[in-house]
């Protein structure tokens, strides 16, 4: 449906707590994995990672990772191309609402390969997540050491990716080589906001 915002978006289900692995069996299991069952990630699943990466889950935006200053100026795009129930395309994940708006339809993996330099993993996984910020406000704040800061929380949000991926069967790896532009570009980022991580999805 088109929202306010001018865009279509697609709602996302609830987040589960409290099934799957303990927090020690995830973090026990967890490893980097580039291959991926030949199957359609689930919406449900894809709903649970976005939630675990970026949920609000308290009272003035809070969230499932720390933010300095909790000036929380992180952003998730999806690059959906076989997940059930959602036709392949860009999306952005909209922590407050808990939904996905549609930036650009179609799959775009080949897009998001050329610009991790052709790392094998990007074109055969059913779906991507993107994870972006913008270090402006966190610089007027902090000075340089927001710089510091907006890395930092990539990592806290790509920590609990991969716990929850664990937890989920889900399989994934933490990707910091591609070309900064080039995937700026592919994802459609708001011009503030720079990639620093890419995480390849699909079933282990
Ligand atoms: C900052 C950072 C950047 C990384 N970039 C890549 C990458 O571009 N491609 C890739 O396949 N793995 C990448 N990795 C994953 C590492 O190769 C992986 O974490 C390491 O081999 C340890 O394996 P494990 O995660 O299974 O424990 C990156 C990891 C980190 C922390």
């Amino acid at each position: 449906m088109t929202d306010s915002r001018g865009s279509t978006s697609v709602a996302l289900s609830k987040p589960r707590i409290g099934t799957g692995l303990s927090v020690e069996q995830a973090l026990a299991q967890r490893r980097s994995v580039r291959t991926f069952a030949d199957r359609s990630v689930s919406l449900a699943d894809l709903s649970q990672l976005l939630w675990a990466a970026q949920g609000i889950t308290g009272h003035f935006d809070k969230r499932t990772a720390p933010s300095a200053g909790a000036l929380h100026q992180m952003s998730i795009a999806v690059v959906a191309a076989d997940v059930d129930a959602l036709p392949a395309g860009i999306y952005r994940y909209d922590p407050a609402l808990h939904d996905l708006a549609l930036l650009s339809e179609g799959d775009h993996r080949d897009e998001l390969r050329s610009a991790t330099d052709q790392q094998e993993a990007i074109g055969v996984s059913p779906v991507d997540l993107v994870i972006a910020g913008d270090a402006r406000p966190l610089v007027d704040k902090y000075g340089d050491r927001g710089i510091r800061y907006l890395h930092m929380e990539a990592g806290h949000i790509a920590q609990n990716v991969y716990l929850q991926a664990t937890a989920l069967g889900l399989a994934t790896a933490s990707m910091g080589a591609f070309d900064d532009d080039a995937m700026s570009q592919a994802v459609r980022l708001p011009s503030p906001h720079r990639a620093l991580y890419v995480m390849p999805i699909g079933y282990a």
